[in-house]
């Protein structure tokens, strides 16, 4: 009975069915995990929130809030087998299919995400071309017009329509020949290129100080506020909430162990963006110039450090080549959840399901893109502009009662799942006390500061 399930088993990969290797499930983990949330979004709020102590913070709440739930999403994936919403149905007591509804928000958070997601993805694209051509560093230093207008007219239609097919290409392939060799490739080659502009940034002139600015512990900064940022950082940076971890989990097989996968995508996540710290602050030190917050940071900032350095052009390209390259890596996870969804529910094809899902994201894209400083820059919903408003919405709203809703199912709820990582009591029982007492408290607060409640 064993040796013929084992058979079976084998026979399936063969075949090449749906089942990530153990190394391919990793990667794909830390290529969801690993996006432009590390790349200029913990680069700045590091520096802004007090350095090295806001790292430790960070750390802190990665390892008690986000790794937890890493597990938990995990579990539910692969014990339930299936999709974001089958998974819940399947380990859910009888008469409590309703915890399924969760499981409906992480395909809508994820689906929404998308639809900005490629905007931005599509902006790292042209900034990588507009390098290497050497297009970027002509014109002067006029980086914040080159963003602003460049943002706002329509050539980033073109590059988001690229980001969006390509991102389909790879979800058609499906998951062994698609995602898993996408991200066994590109991983690999994200943590080169990082290493590399590492080393280029720490032989800049003054680069200690940028080191020093970033990784500098400034106690005085900590506060109540500080620590709500590092927690959702946490909790946005290793794709909680929407689903992508329950997806890539029911395509894990059995032998593999949860506990160490999720160590090493946490592990993984807070490694690459560290080196992504050290590449951002060192360079932006090295040429005088004032570390910016936000999409300021790398797409204004840096482009004039770049300009200022000999082969400048080739580091720029790099760097853009980087961050879009992680930015893929994101967007085919992210991809994965609502076609996983259409493939079970509504019975689609996988083919058909990426044209149909990429087609509807795309047009979404459209007004999405066009409502950054663009045509539709005024068109506003609930007081923000399309692209905004998709951000909060998704992240700061579906995201939060997503993970809420897998923590309190793994921990209290689910009619099974919770055995499914196969941890030693020890740990087993560390993780069901932190699952059921201490996450919850925290992602509400998470919840609550980004609804605006503490101000
Ligand atoms: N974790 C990604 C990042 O840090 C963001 C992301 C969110 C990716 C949602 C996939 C899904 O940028």
């Amino acid at each position: 009975m064993a040796t013929d399930s084992t058979n079976q088993a084998r026979k399936k990969q063969a075949q090449g069915a749906d089942t990530f290797s153990s190394f391919g499930f990793i990667m794909a983990a830390i290529g969801s995990a690993v996006g432009l949330g590390n790349m200029w979004k913990f680069p700045y709020i590091t520096g802004m929130y007090g350095g090295g102590a806001f790292l430790v913070l960070f750390i802190v709440c990665l390892l008690l809030i986000g790794l937890p739930i890493l597990l938990a999403e995990m579990a539910l994936g692969r014990a339930g087998r299936g999709d974001a919403v089958t998974s819940y149905h399947a380990l859910a007591k009888k008469g409590q299919k309703i915890w399924g509804v969760f499981g409906l928000l992480s395909v809508i958070a994820s689906f929404l995400i998308l639809c900005y997601y490629s905007v931005v993805t599509g902006w790292t694209m042209h900034y990588a071309v507009a390098s290497l051509t050497g297009n970027l560093f002509r014109g002067g230093q006029q980086y914040a017009e080159h963003f602003a207008s460049f943002t706002a007219g329509t050539s980033p239609l073109l590059y988001q329509l690229l980001a969006v097919a390509g991102t389909g290409w790879v979800i058609a392939r499906g998951v062994t020949s698609g995602i898993e060799k996408f991200n066994k490739i590109m991983i690999p080659s994200l943590g080169i290129i990082l290493l590399l502009l590492m080393l280029r940034a720490l032989w800049l002139p003054n680069a200690g100080a940028g080191a020093s600015f970033f990784l500098q512990p400034d106690f005085s900064k900590l506060s109540v506020i500080s620590a709500l940022v590092a927690l959702g950082q946490a909790f946005y940076s290793l794709s909680l909430g929407m689903g992508a971890m329950v997806t890539y989990g029911s395509y894990v097989d059995a032998k593999q162990s949860l506990g160490r996968a999720a160590i090493a995508v946490g592990a993984g996540n807070i490694v690459y963006a560290l080196i992504a710290g050290l590449i951002i602050f060192p360079t932006t030190y090295a040429f005088g110039l004032q570390a910016a917050q936000g999409p300021g940071l790398v797409f204004i900032v840096l482009p004039s450090a770049f300009s200022g350095m000999p082969f400048g052009y080739l580091f720029g390209g790099l760097f853009f080549i980087l961050l879009a390259t992680a930015a893929f890596t994101s967007l085919v996870s992210l991809l994965e959840v609502p076609v996983a969804f259409t493939i079970k529910h509504w019975g689609w094809s996988r083919k058909t399901s990426v044209l149909v899902l990429c087609v509807t994201i795309y047009a979404i894209s459209v007004p999405t893109s066009l409502s950054v400083g663009g045509a539709l820059s005024n068109w506003m919903l609930a007081g923000k502009p399309l692209f905004d408003f998709l951000d909060f919405f998704a992240s700061n709203l579906l995201l939060p009662i997503a993970g809420l809703a897998v923590t309190l199912f793994i921990g209290y709820a689910a009619r099974k799942g919770a055995e499914e990582p196969r941890l030693g009591p020890g740990t087993f029982r560390l993780w069901m006390f932190l699952l059921r007492y201490i996450v919850p408290v925290f992602v509400t607060l998470i919840f609550l500061y980004s609804m605006g409640v503490f101000g």
